[in-house]
């Protein structure tokens, strides 16, 4: 039976164990530039099976909050290359979440101070960060607009151009599509954020279009092998909700099937919160044995609110690779830690989103 110590293979991706880093936003990149520091963040954490980099802008139009990266300029695909070397050097392996936050933005954070956009004007209830003097605040979301269908073809080639980048470019080992926590690609899949009554709207098969047109774009970008997907089928996060997302995502994941991935990646339950919730009950076996059926061969992840047994029994059970966020902050070395049964380090919360190596670069490994 395996455990969470041994190598896998994940399409392209060979990797020395099971273990991998959630996706984490940091907000320590003014200008979208990942700065030394970020090198510094990830090789710590290089003897993951495999790192997720912090969800990263493929646009301009695509970014959300203050001081978050981007995969658009030269100068961010310089800082991002520093990273991706450090973290090779350190034997990791590291890929880059491609990200376009659709309603969850400002006008401070758009292009020529526009609305954000969305596949509806819908307004998203929950708040983004923006920093003023100097200081991080929490401010409510503008009202978006909705996108006109003409416009669509620009975004799915803003993310097959970020994926190239992202690996010809800054090095890194892949991809993976942010198509999770109520952005822009789950507000087009779930029907309380699109309303649109077009080929992007309405019936399942055409919510799920846009998924399938930027996975599709991505991976004839780069190649199937080295591109993962994030879904969270009931996560309430930035204000998402669909009123069926059991055929949904059954549905997106027989679809994603034959596009030869490298992981699918499941947020089960609330990022961050209950792994069930009440309201919105959700069979991730039933989606799991959606996508074999369909011939998917993809490596299965699983991620939110593991710990060490419940992580031993996902492997067991036959989950192939499971994600940490938050141990991952407090514990460079949570590979070793896992390994020898030892404590974890507090989460610190005041350190979570901005500043500089405090909370950051400075957390203790074991003697
Ligand atoms: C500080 C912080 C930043 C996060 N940033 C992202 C992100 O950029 N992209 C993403 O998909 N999820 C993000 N998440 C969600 C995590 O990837 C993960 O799903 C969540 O923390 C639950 O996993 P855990 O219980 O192991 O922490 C973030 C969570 C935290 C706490």
């Amino acid at each position: 039976m395996p455990t969470l110590f041994d190598p896998v293979q994940a399409g392209d991706l060979q990797l020395a164990n099971r273990i991998v880093m959630a996706p984490l936003t940091r907000n320590r990149s003014p200008n979208a530039i990942p700065r030394p520091i970020t090198a510094t963040y990830y090789a710590q954490r290089a003897t993951a099976g495999l790192l997720i980099t912090e969800a990263t802008a493929i646009s301009h139009q695509g970014q959300g909050y203050a001081d978050v990266p981007g995969l658009y300029g030269t100068e961010q695909l310089d800082g991002w290359k520093r990273v991706t070397e450090a973290v090779h050097q350190a034997g990791g392996k590291i890929v880059t979440q491609l990200w376009h936050v659709g309603r969850v933005s400002h006008t401070d954070l758009q292009p020529d101070h526009g609305a954000p956009v969305a596949p509806s004007a819908i307004a998203a209830k929950t708040k983004t960060v923006l920093i003023k003097d100097g200081v991080p605040t929490f401010t409510e979301t503008s009202m978006p607009r909705a996108l006109d269908a003409a416009e669509i073809p620009g975004i799915v080639h803003d993310y097959a151009a970020a994926a190239r980048n992202a690996v010809q470019t800054a090095g890194f080992d892949g991809v993976e599509i942010h198509a999770a926590n109520g952005y822009l690609i789950d507000q087009f899949l779930k029907d309380g954020a699109n309303q649109r009554t077009d080929d992007y709207g309405g019936s399942i098969e055409n919510r799920a279009r846009f998924l399938l047109e930027v996975t599709r774009a991505v991976v004839d970008a780069i190649g199937g092998g080295k591109v993962g997907i994030r879904l969270s089928p009931v996560t309430p996060a930035n204000d998402i909700v669909d009123s069926h997302p059991q055929p949904l995502f059954d549905y997106v994941v027989r679809q994603l099937a034959p596009l030869g991935l490298a992981y699918v990646h499941i947020i089960e339950g609330a990022t961050g919160g209950p792994r069930e919730l009440e309201d919105r009950p959700f069979d991730y076996d039933a989606l799991k044995t959606a996508y074999r059926a369909a011939g998917g061969q993809a490596a299965w992840m699983v991620n939110n609110g593991y710990d060490q047994p419940l992580a031993e029994t996902a492997v067991q059970e036959g989950d192939d690779l499971v994600a940490f966020g938050r141990p991952f902050i407090a514990n460079p070395d949570l590979v070793r830690r896992l390994r020898e049964g030892a404590p974890w380090n507090a989460l610190d919360k005041a350190t979570l989103y901005g500043g500089g190596e405090k909370g950051y670069t400075d957390y203790p490994t074991l003697a």
